[in-house]
């Protein structure tokens, strides 16, 4: 059977040792405070703010919450970024994704100070990714170096394949993956012969967004599987993009839904938040 990669284990690793990083600079006077905007109250955006809350709680992070209705402007709602902009007691500024469809989502995202830019979304960062400089990176492909390098897992020389192409997720991943030396493979829904492809893969980026897609007819024996998606299925489960029962037996290693990819974008949150208080203290 194969390594199953334990996400919420890594994850708790990395919160613990972002409290105690936390903890020594408190006791050296500085603070950390992540400012979080939701506009609007769809739902899962209200649990994923929620969750954002307490693991900066859990890790000794302030956080200041800041719930916008649903007809906030833009302009206010980019006003209220200036001016968290210009706090020095905030080092991290998170707009919940997707904003109402009157606001122009690239506009908000341009209007965060790229110092403060925890998500790693700003053209800066992105661009700072691209070429090898420093900046924040996108948590959640972030947090997938982490599960495989603590893991065990090299990356460098294999061949990598990415089933994506998201400004949040394929992209940065593809980046990352090149800077740690991969060879890297971007896939996409016009890709032709994707299992062709995909069953190159030493390491495979699953973040297509369709449930339960990827059956082991598109993966190598012995690959590596990291799965993205998250999905409810008609029994209420939660389920992946990867047909977990179907291709576990054939991998060498393979993070689960729940309990794999998932908790690691709020870990790489935090250790973006203590980052951007490091680098401004
Ligand atoms: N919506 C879904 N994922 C994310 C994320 O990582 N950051 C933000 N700001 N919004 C999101």
């Amino acid at each position: 059977m194969p390594q199953i990669i334990d996400g919420k284990l890594i994850s708790t690793q990395i919160k613990d040792e972002l409290k105690e990083q936390v903890a020594a600079m408190k006791a050296e006077g500085v603070s950390i405070c992540l400012a979080v905007i939701q506009v609007g109250n769809d739902p899962a955006s209200s649990v994923y703010v929620n969750n954002k809350k307490k693991a900066c709680a859990y890790i000794g992070i302030d956080s200041l919450s800041y719930e916008l209705p649903e007809e906030t402007t833009q302009e206010e709602l980019i006003d209220l970024i200036k001016e968290l902009n210009d706090r020095k007691d905030v080092n991290g500024i998170l707009v919940q994704l997707p904003v109402p469809k009157h606001i122009d989502e690239d506009a908000i995202i341009r209007a965060i100070d790229p110092m403060k830019d925890v998500d790693g979304f700003h053209p800066q960062s992105v661009g700072a990714l691209c070429i090898g400089q420093p900046g924040f990176v996108s948590c959640t492909p972030a947090g997938i170096i982490q599960l495989l390098k603590r893991s065990g897992i090299e990356i460098a020389g294999k061949e990598c394949v990415v089933i994506g192409r998201s400004n949040i997720v394929g992209k940065p991943m593809s980046l990352l993956l090149l800077r740690e030396n991969g060879t890297v493979t971007v896939t996409h829904s016009r890709t032709k012969d994707l299992q062709e492809v995909t069953k190159r893969a030493d390491i495979l980026i699953v973040a297509i967004g369709k449930p339960k897609m990827i059956t082991k007819e598109y993966v190598k024996e012995g690959a590596v599987v990291i799965d993205v998606g998250i999905h409810r299925n008609e029994e209420n489960k939660l389920c992946g993009d990867v047909d977990y029962d179907d291709v576990a037996p054939i991998c060498s290693a393979i993070t689960p839904v729940p309990g794999g990819v998932g908790p690691m974008t709020i870990a790489m949150l935090m250790n973006n938040c203590v980052e951007s208080a490091v680098l401004n203290r």
